[in-house]
Parts: structure tokens; sequence; C-alpha cells
């Protein structure tokens, strides 16, 4: 048979990477796929590093219309990243029949809806293993592997840049801004960082883990996002002292409301910095490293790791759902993997929960005058919002010195789970005691048992 065609959309580090994988485990590849797999269409704005990078013998050209006017093309990777002119292609990619393959997360968190349906209207297959936790299979687990279970919770490490810099932080006792320059020396974070420590891409990789787990639509209009820009050193380690990491976490939750207190079921769809306790094996994913916890009712827990970027390890993705395609682009469309697991005529419309209605417990760090009766102050009102305390921790009161009048300290409270709209209320609460000298830190923390 001969082989499948693909054109390429946009030749950067993972365009490269794809083709060059491709090329050099071609054979093993066919051997699986059951045909040969080829890229011989390539545009890029760039053709003379597009010419670099493919040698002779494959078409280069500026104009990705062209890739897609062409009728011997059948699989279209876009590789151009954005939510802009990539949706646009995207949409004409389908329109024109060809199945797209692709490892924009924004464009699909923003406008899958639009994109899936397009697609199935079409009959064609959308596939974007890279868009989530690079080189790990974790849609493919999520939506195949898994499929016998009721996902309760995911919970990853699903961004390269900011694990890198937290653990930096972590070994090195250093400041935030200390750190991202270094990470933007080395090249794990790019000139313009906002996307990554913002914690935006972990939202929308979340986004669509939270989908495919629940058969929900894309919604990260709906996620909390809280990236890690305030996080500071001295958090850093008094969680360690308390036995615990701070990651910044991608978590979605199935939650199953008390109609007692007035709480409906939802859905949590969230990104922050989280304590999470150190024996946990994602509590030791260091550097620009991935993972992903899946909590199953079957299976229990299982972890997926690797790496989340980079050229090779995010063209092993690429690659899968091209092998996908092949194998499956002469089979009823009825009858293919759904593009969000659940069947389109089935999913369910469990509403992503406000951040107030999140449950989960707390690490807090408050800045005090060391007098009398603030622990008990500040205990009392947590005692009043029914919120249990798990540990405190005292520090030694500061020298007083230079201005201050009074020593001061650190309080270091772990609370149990409560809602955090019950947690608002307390922090406002405690803010406003003439001894807690500073804005209150609130970490949240989860056990991931
Ligand atoms: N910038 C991402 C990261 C990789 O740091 O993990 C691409 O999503």
């Amino acid at each position: 048979m001969k082989p499948i065609q693909v054109g390429l959309l946009g030749i950067g580090v993972v365009g490269s990477g794809t083709f060059n994988v491709l090329k050099r485990n071609q054979e093993e590849i066919k051997r699986r796929a059951g045909r040969g797999i080829e890229i011989t269409m390539v545009a890029d704005l760039d053709t003379a590093r597009a010419r670099a990078a493919v040698g002779e013998g494959v078409q280069v050209v500026n104009d990705a219309r062209a890739v897609i006017a062409n009728p011997d093309i059948d699989i279209v990777i876009e590789l151009i990243g954005g939510t802009n002119i990539a949706k646009t292609l995207v949409l004409e990619a389908i329109a024109a029949g060809k199945h797209v393959v692709t490892a924009n997360k924004a464009l699909l968190a923003v406008h899958g809806t639009e994109i899936f349906a397009a697609a199935s209207a079409r009959g064609v297959m959308v596939a974007f293993e890279a868009a989530v936790a690079g080189g790990i299979p974790i849609i493919k687990a999520l939506r195949e592997g898994l499929t016998a279970n009721r996902i309760q919770w995911i919970a990853g490490i699903i961004n390269g840049t900011t694990n890198f810099i937290l653990s930096e932080m972590r070994d090195k006792g250093l400041d935030f801004g200390v750190v991202l320059k270094e990470a933007q020396a080395l090249g794990y974070a790019e000139a313009d960082p906002t996307f990554d420590i913002e914690g935006i891409d972990a939202a929308h990789k979340a986004t669509l883990m939270s989908a495919i787990a629940f058969g929900v639509p894309v919604q990260f209009d709906k996620a909390y996002i809280e990236g890690i820009t305030k996080l500071g050193a001295a958090d850093i380690k008094y969680a360690e002292q308390l036995g615990y990491r701070i990651k910044l976490l991608g978590i979605t939750k199935r939650r199953q409301g008390d109609a007692n207190q007035g709480q409906a079921d939802g859905i949590e769809l969230r990104v922050h910095p989280c304590l999470i306790p150190a024996k946990r094996l994602i509590a030791k994913v260091e550097g620009a490293m991935n993972a992903v916890v899946v909590q199953g009712d079957a299976v229990g827990t299982t972890l997926y790791y690797g790496k989340g970027a980079g050229s090779e390890p995010t063209a092993s993705a690429v690659i899968a759902d091209l092998v996908d395609i092949t194998r499956l682009q002469s089979a009823d469309p009825h009858h293919r993997v759904p593009h969000l697991a659940f069947q389109p005529n089935a999913m369910s419309d469990l509403k992503v929960l406000p951040m107030s209605a999140v449950v989960t417990s707390y690490y807090l760090r408050l800045r005090v005058a060391d007098e009398t009766g603030v622990l008990a102050k500040v205990t009392g009102i947590l005692a009043e919002a029914g919120i249990s305390i798990d540990a405190v921790l005292q520090r030694e009161a500061d020298e007083v010195s230079g201005s201050a009048r009074v020593a001061q300290t650190d309080v270091i409270i772990l609370t149990h789970d409560c809602v955090e709209a019950k947690m608002n209320a307390a922090i406002a609460q405690m803010q406003a005691l003439p001894s807690v000298l500073e804005p209150i830190t609130r970490i949240r923390k989860e056990e991931l048992a």
C-alpha cells in the first residue's frame, strides 16, 4: 500500500524532531502502522530553515494553505502554536477532509468544542497526544487504557519550566526571581515566561485532561489559575520542615456535593502551587520533568512520568498520533475512539465549580507580633469557623532590631479540609488582627492519598 502522506505546518524544534524520528524509525513504524508514513510537504515562513531541516526530496513552501489544498496529503500536523492563525488553518484542514495532529494545547483548551464538532461533522480525526505532558502518553492512557474506570481525580506536574524553578528554589534556597533568570539563561524558560510561570500553560493541559476524564466539554475559561511568582523561599523551607514539598499542580477532581450543606455536584479544575507529602512519588519529580497521577475507582492510583517537552520526546507523541490515524483512517468514524473519550452525544453537563466551592486543606503563614494571646486569637478564629487544625509550627521570635518595637515571628498552620469560601472568610478575620503584621500567605495542600 502506498505510504500515508503527511503535511507539516511549522518546522521548529518539534517539527524537525518529528521529521527525524519518523525517518530514523521508519521501518519499525511501518511494521506497527501497517503502512509507511511520510512527511512529503512542509510549510514554514522560513523556507531556508525548513529546507535545512528536511533536506531534498520534500516539498517546502511558505504557504500553509498550499499543504491543505494538496489532494495527496492525508494528515496535516499543526505545529504553529497560538490560537489565531492556527485555529483558522486547523478548521480549513478539517473542512478539506484532512485528519489533524496538533501539539497546540492553547488552541484545544480554548476552541476545542468548535474544533472537535467540526471534525466529527466531517468524519476526520483530531489527535493531540503531544498537547499534554509532551512525551508521556497520558491522553492515550486516559482515553483508552483507563476506559473501564470512573476517574476520581487527576493531579499533575504538567509544566516543566515551573517544576525546574521550584526544584532550584528548594535545592539552593534561592528566591523566585533569581532562579527565573537562571532558567532563562539555561533555555528552560522563555524570554517571556508568562504562560509558564502564571500557570496558564498548565491550565490548558489540565482543561484537556478534565474533559477526557469526566466527559465534559473543554472549559478553560472556568479554570482557577494561580502561578508561582509569589512563592517565597521561606514557605518552601517551612513546608519541607513539615514533611511537604511545594509543586505547581494541575488538578481536576470529581466532587460529590453534600446536599445538606447546599453543595452541588461538580468538577474542580484548578492550577496552583500546592503542598504535597514529600513521601509521595510525585513529590520526588525534579527539574523539568513532568508527572501525572490518576486515581480511578477500579485501578486505584497510577503514575505517569517523563519528559514534558523537547524535540524528540514531543515528536514521540506526534508520531503516536500519526500511527493511530493511519491504523484507524479506514474505520467507520463512529467506531473510532472519540476525541474526548466519551461519545459526543453522551457528554455530561456537570459544572466546573467556582474556586469558592473547592474543598482542600491549607498551609497558612502569618507574620505576627510575638505577643501574649496572638496564637489563641488566630486559632480561635479557625475554631469559630469550624476549620480543624492539623499542625502548628511557631518559629523563635526574631531579635528586635532597627525600627521594630516588638519581636516578630512566623506562625505556620496546616489545616484539615474545608471549603475555600470558609477559609477566605477566616483569613480576612485573621488579617484584621492588629498583631498580624503582613499579608497572610495561603498555599493549598493535597494529600494525594
Ligand atoms: N512550556 C512547557 C513547559 C512545555 O515548560 O512544560 C510546552 O507545553
